[in-house]
């Protein structure tokens, strides 16, 4: 991996146009610790944001090993990551709602508020969305800027370890309350980083069974710790007519897929009830072969897509999951690293030693 050594910390903390940053150097694997990359200035309605601790996301992994949808998407000499929490430093001119001082986080998918769906309350499926760290500089840095309207501020009962992975787990709420859980029997397939907190936050919005997958037998066990009632090895499919057996002989109520692999996708849908929910979070890294007919069609399944969260009521939904203290997470975020220990915590996210790794940037 093509990587540079971190350079003395207090010396790049106390320059005042220049910061510390994890830049995509090159059309290639690794990341580049650069000590005085251009701080960023607000525009108008931007905040400045001091970055406290950040989170590894699957999509910087896809980042960090350049893979093809990095090459094909990726500018190079962007910053990279999307996850954090930080104190708002500075705000633009035109900037009414916050003041420096202030703990927040925020949505990193980017709208004008101006196209057919963010006028109509679908902000998150936004034509025009830009995304930290992917399309546009993102949060692996001292300082970021965002545009007022994606601030979120944090509630002080919200440690910064969690609130700097409310991204990630936010997708987990959305997908849970999309589908609708509860008093139902919900189908994890994939208990990965999202999979898990899926797991907790089913549980905590009052699901009846959960039943979980994934070729990992230490997801497994830990799907099992958070709350799910029965695990499942997928490699062996004859966990699908003991799951429909049952779920009176038909099926499970809620499929939420959260592994992307084509496996699930198929497992997932087989062991769903006719008439069942099934939403998708996975994203395949090709299309997959999906029997439409068998699994759709003449299930009368409803299949909804899930992309970020919605904006801002997941985020609110969140909030009051996180508060009402029935939230698992400190099982899944394994490991904190320094900034400048950024290679440590990428390889430890993606050999799997860690679940959901956190860097801390300042404190
Ligand atoms: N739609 C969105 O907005 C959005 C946002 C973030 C992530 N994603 C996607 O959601 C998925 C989950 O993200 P993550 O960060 O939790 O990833 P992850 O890699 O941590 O989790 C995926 C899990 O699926 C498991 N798995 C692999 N094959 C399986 C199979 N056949 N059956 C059951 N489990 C299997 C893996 O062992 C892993 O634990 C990924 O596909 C990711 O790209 C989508
Ligand atoms: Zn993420």
């Amino acid at each position: 991996m093509a990587t540079s050594a971190a350079p003395s910390v207090s010396a790049a903390r106390t320059s005042k146009t220049t910061m510390r940053a994890l830049i995509k150097h090159h059309a290639g694997p690794g990341l580049k610790f650069i000590a005085d990359h251009p701080k960023p200035t607000p525009g108008p309605r931007d905040v400045l944001i001091k970055i406290s601790k950040v989170g590894i996301c699957g999509t910087d992994r896809h980042i960090w090993e350049w893979d093809d949808w990095a090459a094909g998407r990726i500018p190079v000499g962007i910053v990279t990551g999307h996850e954090f929490v930080g104190v708002i430093e500075e705000v633009g001119s035109a900037v009414t709602r916050y003041k420096p001082g202030l703990r927040v986080s925020a949505e990193g998918h980017i709208t004008a508020g101006i196209d057919y769906n963010s006028r109509t309350g679908n902000a998150h499926i936004a034509s025009d969305t830009r995304i930290l760290g992917i399309d546009r500089d993102g949060i692996f840095a001292d300082y970021a800027c965002v545009p007022e309207e994606n601030v979120w501020p944090v509630h002080a009962k919200i440690p910064d370890k969690v609130a700097a992975v409310l991204d990630p787990l936010g997708n987990a709420v959305h997908t849970v309350m999309a589908a609708g859980v509860s008093a139902k029997s919900v189908l994890i397939t994939g208990t990965g980083i999202i999979g898990l907190m899926a797991v907790t936050v089913a549980k905590a919005a009052g699901a009846g069974r959960i039943f979980a997958t994934d070729i990992n037998p230490g997801r497994r066990e830990l799907a099992k710790k958070l709350g799910a009632t029965d695990v499942f090895d997928p490699r062996n499919s004859s966990w699908i007519s003991d799951v429909k057996k049952g779920c009176r002989n038909e099926g499970v109520d809620v499929l939420l897929e959260m592994s992307g692999s084509p496996a699930a996708y198929d497992q997932g849908f087989s062991a769903l009830r006719n008439g069942g929910v099934a939403a998708l979070l996975g994203i395949p890294a090709k299309p997959p072969t999906f029997n439409i007919t068998q699994h759709v069609v003449f299930k009368g399944a409803t299949v909804l897509g899930i992309n970020g969260r919605r904006m801002f009521e997941t985020w609110y939904q969140m909030e009051e999951l996180l508060l009402s203290g029935k939230l698992e997470l400190n099982d899944i975020i394994t490991h904190e690293f320094p900034l400048e220990e950024f290679e440590k915590a990428h390889e430890t996210m993606i050999s799997g030693a860690g679940i959901k790794v956190v860097m801390s940037v300042n404190g």
